[in-house]
């Protein structure tokens, strides 16, 4: 049986995969998403894959324009959405927010609701002050919805979390996707080292972490969290991943060194983030427009990374996972030499290439999910419309 063969027996049963639970979703945080409906998107994800692997074209949307705005720096989620949306058969167009009229203090909710009169489905990272990122994305939503709704249009755009303060969605989700290729029975009885290490570079936020301990506990994982004193995330984050944890019979720990962490690990996840105090100075800094302060800010965050350039992930520390034989993971771009060594991320680095290219197909399943309503006869079809070409 081929690839295709298969799939088309896969989309015979996949009713009870609940895509019709995505249809009109955004995706803001994982957390608020349900289990099956986690799962049900990791599955549309890996189809995407295998259609775009077998060269199966699947413009589902064809003449829509799908917009992201981008107030920070990106190299894979930018070209992920664009990807995505040229295979969606969609035009993608990315704007860099800080040329927006929200720099002049136009609000989430209008910016939304002119984004959404204007385009088909948005994409948002604003992911550099903690408090702001969610609650933007949440402001645009409102805005676009309370405009169709005036409109009485039952047109569908959907907001993806491009990354905020709180959640990187689409990268945990295609981490998860990553997991589920390399772990294919599952993540119950696996140890995950969510791990700080040194970066020189800049202060990272916080939202890949904190995705990952509130996503991979719904999976059953044993998540170890490591950092040094005053590199904590957010007690709401932790709040969750504990209640998630419990929930799925995994667990959820902190520990207070890499090595501890890594101690015998199945897989290891060794990343920077922005010391939280200094996070926390940077929303008062930002909002009066101080960017001195922010600069000082940023200077001092990395003062403090240089007191623990110990905190690297390297050939020693990988000897202490699991047969020594640990899946390295990281959202990218590392700092080589600083949080992970040369010779550990030469050995990876076909690995890590695979898991961000699952976020091409993410973006994809988020989209396509939200805005088609019929998507399992569609997906049927386009299946059999290549069937019957190669007849
Ligand atoms: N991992 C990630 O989000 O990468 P970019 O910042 O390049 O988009």
């Amino acid at each position: 049986m081929n690839s295709l063969e298969t799939l088309q027996d896969e989309l015979e049963g996949v009713e009870a995969k609940g895509l019709a639970s995505l249809y009109r979703r955004s995706m803001l945080l994982t957390s608020e998403w349900s289990r099956a409906q986690l799962d049900s998107l990791c599955w549309l994800a890996e189809t995407f894959e295998k259609l775009d692997r077998a060269g199966v074209a699947t413009t589902l949307f064809p003449d829509e324009l799908h917009l992201a705005v981008f107030f920070d720096s990106s190299t894979r989620t930018k070209s992920s959405w664009a990807g995505a949306a040229s295979r969606l058969g969609a035009r993608p167009l990315v704007i860099d927010g800080s040329t927006t009229q929200v720099s002049h203090g136009e609000t989430a909710e209008e910016t939304g609701a002119m984004l959404g009169m204007n385009a088909h489905a948005l994409g948002v990272r604003h992911d550099l002050i903690l408090d702001q990122g969610n609650r933007f994305m949440r402001g645009a939503l409102t805005g676009i919805e309370q405009y169709l709704e005036e409109l009485g249009s039952d047109r569908v755009v959907p907001l993806v979390n491009l990354q905020c303060d709180i959640d990187h969605p689409t990268q945990t989700l295609a981490d998860l996707c990553w997991l589920r290729e390399k772990f294919p029975h599952g993540l119950q009885g696996k140890t995950v080292a969510v791990s700080w290490a040194y970066s020189p570079s800049y202060a990272k936020p916080l939202s890949v972490p904190q995705g990952l301990i509130t996503l991979l506990t719904r999976y059953g994982a044993d998540i170890r969290l490591a950092h040094p004193p005053g590199y904590r995330l957010r007690v709401e984050t932790m709040e969750l991943a504990d209640r998630f944890a419990g929930e799925s019979g995994g667990s959820f720990e902190v520990v207070s060194s890499m090595d501890e962490a890594f101690r015998d690990a199945d897989v290891v996840y060794p990343k920077s983030w922005g010391p939280y105090d200094l996070m926390l100075e940077r929303v008062d800094a930002s909002q009066g427009g101080d960017q001195s302060a922010l600069a000082d800010l940023e200077y001092q965050a990395l003062e403090r990374n240089a007191e623990h350039q110990d905190w690297i992930c390297d050939e020693r520390r990988m000897g202490l996972t699991h047969e020594g034989e640990a899946l390295y993971m990281h959202c990218l771009p590392a700092d080589i030499g600083a949080e992970v060594s040369p010779g550990v991320m030469r050995h990876y680095r076909h690995a890590v290439a695979r898991e961000a290219n699952k976020k091409l197909y993410v973006i994809m399943a988020l989209l396509a999910g939200a805005k088609q309503r019929r998507l399992r006869q569609r997906l049927h079809e386009l299946v059999q419309g290549v069937g019957r070409e190669g007849a």
